[in-house]
């Protein structure tokens, strides 16, 4: 049966994402579900992953954007260190000359590089023009370290220039954002791999608050205290490696590391749904209220139909709540600015953040 064929049956029998979260009721296969930021623009509550780890090139990545805009996809989670934005580009073009979706459906978002801290501005322009849009609809500070790492380096990679966090700094790039936003080329900003300690202060700060906040989440890597900051400061939380990134690469990966995909409460929801483990880690992100990222050449279409098609039940939300591991995936060791530093330091998991 085709996608569309089948989003047709499930929509007929009314399993449209029903419940508690404000969720839209679905009527067609554009309207996906989506969230309502602060300003009260609506963001899709599933997005597109882009980064290829490494293995995919950006020509399969630019074709899975295509076919995932054409199955239904409205939101794209770009950046530049993937260096694929060009290539992006070039199929956003061809979709919006289409007809096949407008500008205004669409939510793009794109990332400033470590290396661009101080020219916010101009690394912004670059991701327009490769991307061929007149604005994005969501910027992110990547990650608050200014330490440039060259793409695919070992863990063991250091900046030679490499810096710990400084709010003054922070907020520097910050200001650069914020003028984004004045200047119409972004409709907003917002931060990614922060902490609660780093997002108070740019609370405290910021003349326009981060819309949203970019942070590892799955079923291994639920972050609660992070997660309720942001929902309690009205910082919508998008979840990144939603799966557990079972294809990061390799320097990505160390021994401890847990798979959500293969965790027996996972597979066991699966088997009772007749679905994919895949599928219950997506469900359960959105009915949470995160807003998942999956990265998929080969399986975005089912991806796509599990945030639309039947809830988890709240048993099944329980349970999933239980079997946080605290396994964060994306450590940052590159981001480290010292030697014989644990990769903790970057997270400031005593509740201060980590002094230079
Ligand atoms: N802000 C940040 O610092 C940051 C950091 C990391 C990632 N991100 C963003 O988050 C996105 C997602 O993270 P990620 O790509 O690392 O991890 P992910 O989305 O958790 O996992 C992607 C992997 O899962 C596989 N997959 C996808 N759907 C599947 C399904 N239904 N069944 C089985 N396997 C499936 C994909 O394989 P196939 O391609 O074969 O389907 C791919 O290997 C990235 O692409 C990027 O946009 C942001």
């Amino acid at each position: 049966m085709s996608f569309e064929r089948c989003l047709f049956r499930v929509k007929r029998r009314n399993y449209f994402m029903p419940h508690k979260t404000d969720l839209n009721q679905q009527s067609n296969l554009q309207n996906i579900p989506y969230r309502v930021l602060a300003s009260g623009a609506k963001i899709p509550a599933i997005g597109l992953g882009t980064f290829g780890s490494d293995s995919v090139s950006a020509e399969v990545v630019a074709q899975m954007v295509r076919g995932a805009i054409a199955a239904g996809y409205r939101h794209i989670d770009c950046a530049a260190v993937y260096s694929n934005e060009k290539q992006i580009g070039q199929v956003l073009a061809k979709l919006l000359r289409s007809g096949l979706v407008k500008r205004e459906e669409l939510w793009i978002t794109s990332k400033v590089w470590n290396d661009k801290h101080d020219q916010v501005v101009d690394a912004c322009k670059q991701s327009l023009k490769d991307l061929q849009l007149d604005y994005l609809d969501l910027y992110l500070v990547h990650w608050p370290f200014p330490n440039y790492h060259p793409p695919k380096c070992d863990v063991s990679s250091r900046s030679p220039n490499a810096r710990p966090y400084i709010h003054e700094d922070y907020m520097k790039t910050w200001r650069q954002m914020e003028q984004l936003v004045e200047a119409g080329l972004v409709r907003h900003i917002g931060t990614s791999n922060m902490t609660i300690p780093k997002l108070t202060l740019l609370l405290r700060d910021a003349a326009i608050k981060p819309a949203c906040n970019e942070m590892e989440l799955h079923p291994h890597f639920q972050q609660p205290e992070l997660f309720r900051f942001c929902v309690d400061h009205h910082i919508q939380p998008i979840g990144y490696c939603p799966l557990g990134s079972p294809g990061r690469p390799a320097r990505d990966r160390t021994p401890e590391d847990t798979q959500p995909l293969t965790d027996p409460v996972i597979v066991g929801i699966a088997k009772q749904m007749d679905i994919s483990p895949a599928a219950v880690c997506i469900k359960w992100a959105i009915q949470r209220g995160q807003i998942p990222i999956p990265f998929s050449v080969h399986h975005y279409q089912d991806n796509l139909r599990a945030a639309i098609g039947a809830p988890l039940t709240d048993d099944n939300m329980r349970a999933i709540a239980a079997i946080d591991k605290n396994c964060r995936l994306i450590k940052g060791q590159v981001f480290l600015w010292k030697d014989n530093q644990s990769w903790e330091d970057l997270w400031d998991s005593d509740g201060r953040i980590t002094p230079p």
